[in-house]
Order: C-alpha cells, then structure tokens, then sequence
C-alpha cells in the first residue's frame, strides 16, 4: 500500500478550487498537478493551492509518475473518455457527476476500470454528510419497519447554472437538470435506503426557462446574448424496486415556487418516516396515538471525516471501504436514462436484468 496518495487534476473549473483544498486538508494526499484546456485557469488553482505542475495536455497528466490518481472535473462529455484514458495510463480516478453522457458510456469505464486493475468512482459528496449517514444506519437497524416508498427532491427556483454555458448544451452536458442535480438525490436516495435494483422507470422532462433566456440567478448571470439552451430544466419520475418499493424523483433548475432552494429525500416507511436532510425523524405512539417529531443526532458514523475525497484516498491507502461503488454508480445512471427516455417516448421503460 501506499503512504501518500499524488493527485493530479484533470479541470481546474470551479468545483476544482473545493476539490483541491480538500484533498490537500488530507494528511496523506496532495494536488501535485492540474492541466485545464484554458492554461491560465490551470495556473490561478495552481496558484492559489501550492500545485507544483500544471500542463497544456490530459496526456502529461497522464504519463507522469508522480500521479498516483487523477481527479477528472471538466463538461460532462469528456468524463468518459479522460478516465479510461486514466485507466489505461495506470491511474486511479476519482470523475465528477454524472458518470457518463449515458450508460453504454459507464459500462465503457466500468469495464476499463476492471481491466485496468486500478480504482475508479463518483466523487458523490452528499453521501458523506453525517445525517445522511445516520440515516442509512437507522435504515439498516430497521428503524423504519419496511420502507415502501421514498421521495427524492432538489427544487431550484432560479438555479440554472449561468445560461450560455457547457451547463445548458445537450452535446456537451448530456441532460440538464436530471444529470446536474437529479444524480445527487437519486443516489442519495438509493444510498439511504439501499435500493440498487430498478425494475422501471416513468419520466417527464420539461424545458420551459432555460430556452426562454430565464431562470438563472444563484449560480451566475450570463453576459452572452446568443445562448442555445436544449436540455431540460424540470424533470420528475417515478421508478418501482424489485422489493415492490418505489421512488419519486423531482428536479428543478428553475420553476415557480415559494422558496430559493429545497432539497431532501423523505421516507416512508411501516414504523417510522424521516425528512433525510432535515434530520427529522416521525413516529406515532402506540399507547397514545401521538405523532412524535425527532431531531436526529448523527454521533458516531462510518466516514468520520464526511468527505468524498478522503474516503477515496483512505480507501487507496488502504484504511477504509470505497463508498461508492461502481456497480450502484451504474444503477444511477441507467435511472437518469431510463427517465430521459421514458420522457421522450411517453412509455415506462422496464430493465430485464
Ligand atoms: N459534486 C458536485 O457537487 C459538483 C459541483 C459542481 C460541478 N460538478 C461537476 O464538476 C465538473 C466540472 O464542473 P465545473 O462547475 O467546475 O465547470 P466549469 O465550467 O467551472 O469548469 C470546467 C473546466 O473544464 C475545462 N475543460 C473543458 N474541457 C476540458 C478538457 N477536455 N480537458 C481539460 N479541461 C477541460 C474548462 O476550461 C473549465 O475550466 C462537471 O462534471 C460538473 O458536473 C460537481
């Protein structure tokens, strides 16, 4: 086993700026290089996290012997490609949501990943979070009796991510909403309650802000007027469990609604029901009939340090379980798919397998 895990960065965006600090908060890893298709992105995260190289080119990230593993932050189009490059160099990698532009594309990495030896999974950070992990513990101690049916939800009111960008074009981010924000929910969903085996999928996207020049604001305004927006910016689905459970899944970057932000997976089950992020807990007293309301304390959970990047540096070092596992990272895609699909023919689309 290693002592050190060396990162170098594929994307110096901005989710690499949080990625980078995170990894080099690690006492075994750091960001040694970063290579960004705009150099002088790459230089101001260089600069700004004490990274020693950066490069013009994936492939000098690649070929260098210094990086143990390769973190892959760029448009949803390149994930794929960048890591079974990755794969194939002898790195590890840990790729941004969501997995692939499609399944067929996650089953690719999947099976480079396999074949290469090496460590590949999804960076997804809200599994880490301690309520969320609780949670899943109380779901396994059976807390909750039998859970029939969970909501997934993250409704944005004005959160397009600035209108102009990667973000709104279907040739480079593969979907809207359902593959930004959808894929946290659903895989928090399924994490939770742990339910990795979809039998169907009914879905309904909508594009209704977006292509109108509307519905940005809290993640940036766009300063570009000729803005091609062809993805969707609502979507909802419902998906039944080989167990006769079901799930439903709401997203939005931009609708009509009362508030800036909601998100949450609720759960329903036989003895006890919960609000996920909200760490409430419901119950209703046998004797008494009374509906008791609980504020959830996390305590002590398997990933104390509640971090994505250390689970998988933990993980490479030797210490730990990797978290999010290939095979459930499969499941979520084929769901984001499924209801794509099932949007765009109007039927409900059944998994044989
Ligand atoms: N986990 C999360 O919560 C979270 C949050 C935000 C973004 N993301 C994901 O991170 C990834 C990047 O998002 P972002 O917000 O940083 O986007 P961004 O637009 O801020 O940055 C993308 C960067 O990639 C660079 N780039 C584009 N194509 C490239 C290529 N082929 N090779 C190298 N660099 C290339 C661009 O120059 C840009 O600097 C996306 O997959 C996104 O879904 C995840």
């Amino acid at each position: 086993m290693p002592s050190s895990i060396r990162f170098g960065f594929i994307g110096a965006g901005q989710i690499a700026e949080s990625s980078a600090a995170a990894i080099n908060s690690h006492s075994n890893a750091s960001v040694v290089a970063i290579q960004d298709l705009n150099p002088e992105r790459a230089r101001t995260v260089a600069k700004q996290h004490a990274i020693g190289k950066t490069y013009a080119e994936p492939r000098e990230i690649f070929s260098d012997p210094e990086v143990d593993a390769v973190y892959v932050a760029v448009p949803n189009k390149f994930h794929v490609p960048l890591t079974i490059e990755a794969l194939k160099a002898g790195k590890h990698v840990i790729l941004e949501k969501p997995f692939a532009m499609n399944y067929t594309e996650a089953l690719e990495a999947a099976e480079a990943a396999k074949k290469s030896g090496k460590t590949l999974t999804l960076g997804m950070n809200l599994r880490f979070g301690a309520m969320q992990q609780k949670m899943k513990m109380l779901v396994e101690e059976g807390f909750f009796g039998e859970i029939y049916h969970a909501k997934a939800n993250w409704q944005r009111r004005t959160g397009i991510p600035k209108l102009g960008t990667w973000f709104g074009s279907r040739e480079l981010a593969g979907g809207g909403c359902l593959y930004d924000i959808g894929v946290h929910l659903l895989d928090l969903c399924l994490f939770v309650t742990g339910k990795f085996k979809p039998v169907s999928v009914m879905g309904a996207t909508y594009t209704k802000f977006g292509n109108r020049g509307k519905g940005e604001g809290g993640w940036g305004k766009s300063e570009r007027s000729d803005i091609k927006f062809d993805v969707e910016d609502f979507a909802s689905g419902f998906i039944r469990f080989e167990d006769g459970s079901s799930v439903s899944l709401d997203v939005t970057w931009a609708c009509h609604t009362d508030v800036s932000n909601r998100m949450d997976v609720q759960l329903f089950g036989t003895d006890a029901g919960a609000h996920v992020l909200a760490g409430k807990v419901f119950t209703q007293d046998e004797k008494t009939g009374e509906y008791l309301t609980r504020e959830i304390v996390p305590g002590e959970v398997p990933f104390t340090h509640q971090e994505r990047f250390c689970n998988f540096i933990n993980h490479l070092l030797g210490t730990e379980e990797l978290c999010v596992t290939l095979d459930q990272a499969l499941v979520v895609q084929r769901i984001l798919d499924a209801l794509a699909e099932s949007s765009a023919t109007g039927r409900e689309v059944h998994f044989d397998s």
